[in-house]
């Protein structure tokens, strides 16, 4: 299936590695000119570099999304390069306590508002920073594509990672609300809800992609939380999430807003 999406320009945040570079390979891959966005501007030059070594249209667009002078600049500067922004992307974010500190996350009692601030920092004020800046182009445009990358932690809350899941549902709310907004400007937001997702830019734990049953306990524990993990054992990709978000980011996905999919082996069934 032809997506059409030839032509169209896309932003996505936090597409350095992981997820997001998955994401952005792929929207390149279906035709689109891409701004890869990271706090880290070596990792957005070098996605950029795989786009244009696979024959296609990139321009890195580093800046932290927490600094809305900083994103709004890193967006003009995309616009400048490749035109109005069609398609928004909003995938940075990260569980920055069992990351940075391994092990188990801390429950909420043990955070303190410092740790509040920079997740939410990170997953709703940067969210709102990239919708702020992008929605009036794609209103004036009457075309416009939001995808959300969230989690199941915001869907169904996880015990250990409570701010995070506050701040996921925070993202998938909001979209609901802009899909009302903007319904009559032909702009469609949605969320995509993600389980563990095991990739290149996790070096250790059981999301590492070294990780297996047989060497990771842990692993083996979780494959059995996600009921098609029990078939595939494996946890999910970012090849099992880039589709959708390119599905959603185009016209064949037209009739669809304010939804949440949940791309996360039916961990959580609605
Ligand atoms: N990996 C998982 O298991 C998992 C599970 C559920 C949901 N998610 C969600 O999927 C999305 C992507 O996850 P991932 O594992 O690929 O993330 P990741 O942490 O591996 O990569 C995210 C990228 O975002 C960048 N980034 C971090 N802070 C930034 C900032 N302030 N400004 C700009 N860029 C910034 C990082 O440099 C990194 O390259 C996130 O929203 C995450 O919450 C991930």
């Amino acid at each position: 299936m032809d997506l059409n999406l030839k032509g169209r320009v896309a932003f996505i945040t936090g597409g350095g590695q992981g997820v997001g570079r998955r994401i952005a390979l792929q929207l390149a891959e279906e035709g689109c000119a891409v701004a890869v966005n990271d706090f880290f501007a070596e990792r957005a030059d070098a996605v950029v570099a795989e786009i244009r070594a696979a024959g296609g249209q990139g321009h890195a667009a580093p800046a932290d999304i927490t600094d809305k002078a900083r994103i709004d600049a890193a967006i003009a500067g995309a616009v400048a390069a490749l035109g109005p922004i069609d398609i928004l992307v909003n995938n940075a974010g990260v569980t920055v306590e069992r990351r940075s500190k391994g092990g188990m996350a801390p429950l909420f009692l043990e955070t303190d508002a410092d740790d509040w601030q920079k997740i939410l920092a990170l997953n709703v004020n940067g969210m709102l920073h990239c919708c702020h800046a992008v929605l009036p182009g794609m209103k004036e445009r009457r075309w416009g594509k939001i995808v959300n990358i969230m989690s199941e932690a915001g869907r169904g809350g996880e015990a250990r990672l409570a701010v995070y899941s506050g701040a996921k549902a925070a993202m998938l709310g909001f979209a609901k609300a802009i899909a009302q907004e903007h319904g009559r400007d032909c702009i469609n937001v949605n969320t995509v809800a993600l389980g563990a997702v095991s990739h290149e830019g996790i070096k250790a734990g059981p999301l590492s992609p070294e990780a297996t049953p047989e060497n990771n306990e842990l692993l083996g524990r979780m494959l059995g939380a996600y009921p098609i993990a029990k078939g595939l054992k494996r946890l999910s990709r970012p090849e099992d999430v880039a589709p959708m978000v390119c599905l959603l980011a185009s016209d064949r996905a037209a009739y669809i807003t304010g939804q949440s999919i949940g791309i996360s082996g039916g961990f959580y069934m609605l």
